[in-house]
């Protein structure tokens, strides 16, 4: 078994810990995958933009997109900053929840259905996201990788703020999509509520 203190090797080079070496893998390992998944939502952030009819998503999800693209650029930043080549790994998670937007916008009508699918499938990519991005500011501290961490935080607290603006969005497409699922059924509107149903 391979010792995982800290230690000085014979040039005086300090050499870093079994664990934190795993951990540095890992971390680098995880900026590939999330590297490729921004890329990845760089493409299909537009589709999700087309198909929908919501003037407030579509600005929501056109200032998300020019956010991405700076993510993009900012995580070749934490690459750089910790030494490391900019390389992209297949994210089999972002493959799969890009492929069920794209689902999700092939099997509704465009309206208020498709745009409550829309952010429902977004609201998927930030939550994956957000765990993504405070696991890696987290890894990054835990490594001494502060300006790492920092970057991480930024591109983090973009994902939170992308997740509670469809959230609120939510709001109103929600009731509009179950308005429309009751005058099909011929519901009498004399009879509804305000609702407020808004995704977490
Ligand atoms: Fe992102
Ligand atoms: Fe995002």
């Amino acid at each position: 078994m391979k010792s995982a203190q800290n230690g000085t090797s014979s040039n005086g080079v300090k050499i870093k810990s079994d664990v934190a070496q795993g951990l540095h893998d890992l971390f680098v390992d995880e900026l590939k995958d999330i590297y490729w998944a921004e890329k990845e939502l760089t493409k299909s952030i537009p589709k999700m933009i087309k198909n929908a009819s919501d003037e407030k998503l579509k600005k929501a999800l056109s200032e998300h997109l020019e956010e991405t693209k700076s993510q993009v650029t900012r995580l070749e930043e934490v690459f750089s900053s910790i030494g490391e080549k900019a390389v992209a790994k297949k994210c089999e998670a972002m493959a799969g929840l890009t492929k069920e937007a794209a689902e999700i916008m092939e099997e509704t009508e465009k309206g208020v259905v498709r745009d409550a699918g829309i952010i429902l499938a977004a609201q998927k990519v930030e939550h994956y996201e957000i765990a993504t991005y405070g696991t890696l500011a987290a890894f990054a501290k835990a490594l001494g990788e502060t300006e790492a961490a920092s970057l991480l935080v930024e591109t983090l607290n973009e994902e939170k703020s992308a997740d509670k603006k469809l959230s609120k969005i939510s709001d109103s497409i929600n009731v509009k999509a179950a308005d429309e699922d009751e005058q099909d059924t011929e519901t009498p509107v004399a009879t509804k509520k305000k609702r407020i149903v808004s995704n977490h």
